[in-house]
């Protein structure tokens, strides 16, 4: 692995170490820095001779953002490791990202770390007089993230009981919450993903007011690679964020992804 850096080199400012799994990363986005304009885009990370990962803004204002991450494998072990400043490359901001109308209700609905974006919408719902709920389903407790805007109520679920709900996530859309909510943000495992929306359009819902944020295997995150194709799609450039009707229109969604190589493999 080679060692030139790519991206602008920023210094962390600030850490929040949230579990053993989770960690936020704060940075100043000042003169020459990032602008954010959507929740849902995202950033290429890269750490010199450890590689370069697709990240999302868990939260952006003037001044500053950040970014959000759970420790999973060689990456983010590594990047997990890097305290306030030190030093990170990162290229972006890249992507389309949610389209909130801050003047209606949204519910946002969450599996693991697919939490980063929709805290994005929730810090964008925040100070707004409208309601912004959270449904947030993980694998055990220690999975969790638990911070988010003070206002913004959430539901609680994992799959082996130690904390809410002991469930799947999406046990927890019924027909009475849905009806509260004029739109959907979503993200988390792709399979979680379909069973939301075709929950929440059987419910009444327009396809097109469900946004759901896609995740595939990505490199340059400028739609040259062709890696993060979904069925003629390049989610780096023309997504991460799409609405439902458009998936709806995409057959690899929920069947097929690429993996590191750009074999297509079953989900
Ligand atoms: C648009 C987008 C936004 C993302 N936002 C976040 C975020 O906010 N927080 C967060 O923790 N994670 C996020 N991810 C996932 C993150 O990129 C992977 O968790 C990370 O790359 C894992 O690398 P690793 O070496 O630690 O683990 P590995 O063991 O290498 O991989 C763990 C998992 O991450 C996936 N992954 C690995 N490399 C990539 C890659 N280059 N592109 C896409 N997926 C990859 C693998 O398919 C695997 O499922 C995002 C991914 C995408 C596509
Ligand atoms: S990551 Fe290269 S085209 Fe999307």
């Amino acid at each position: 692995m080679s060692n030139k850096a790519y991206g602008k080199r920023i210094k962390i400012k600030e850490t929040i170490l949230h579990n053993p799994y989770y960690k936020t990363f704060i940075f100043n986005s000042g003169i020459g820095g990032f602008d954010f304009h959507f929740p849902g885009q995202f950033v290429m990370v890269h750490l010199p001779g450890v590689g370069e990962k697709p990240i999302s803004i868990s939260s952006s204002e003037i001044g500053q953002f950040s970014i959000t991450v759970e420790k999973k494998g060689p990456f983010t072990e590594e990047l997990f490791k890097l305290v306030k400043e030190d030093s990170l490359y990162v290229r972006g901001p890249y992507g389309d990202g949610h389209f909130g109308h801050l003047h209606q209700p949204g519910l946002g609905i969450a599996g693991g770390c697919g939490i980063a974006p929709i805290l994005a919408v929730a810090n964008s719902f925040a100070g707004c007089h409208n309601s912004f709920r959270i449904l947030y389903g993980a694998k055990d407790k220690h999975h969790l993230l638990f911070d988010g805007p003070e206002e913004t109520e959430v539901q609680y679920a994992t799959d082996d009981g130690s904390f809410g709900y002991h469930g799947f996530i999406t046990d927890l859309i019924t027909k009475e919450l849905v009806e509260e909510y004029d739109q959907f943000f979503v993200c988390g495992p792709e399979k979680m993903m379909k069973t939301t929306a075709e929950k929440i359009v059987e419910y009444g819902v327009d396809p097109k007011k469900i946004e759901l944020s896609l995740e595939r295997y990505m490199k340059c995150g400028e739609g040259i690679c062709g890696s993060c194709e979904v069925s003629g799609r390049r989610i780096c450039v023309d997504g991460p964020v799409f609405n439902y009707d458009e998936i709806l229109k995409m057959p690899d969604f929920g069947n097929y992804k690429r993996d590191r190589s750009g074999a297509k493999a079953k989900i």
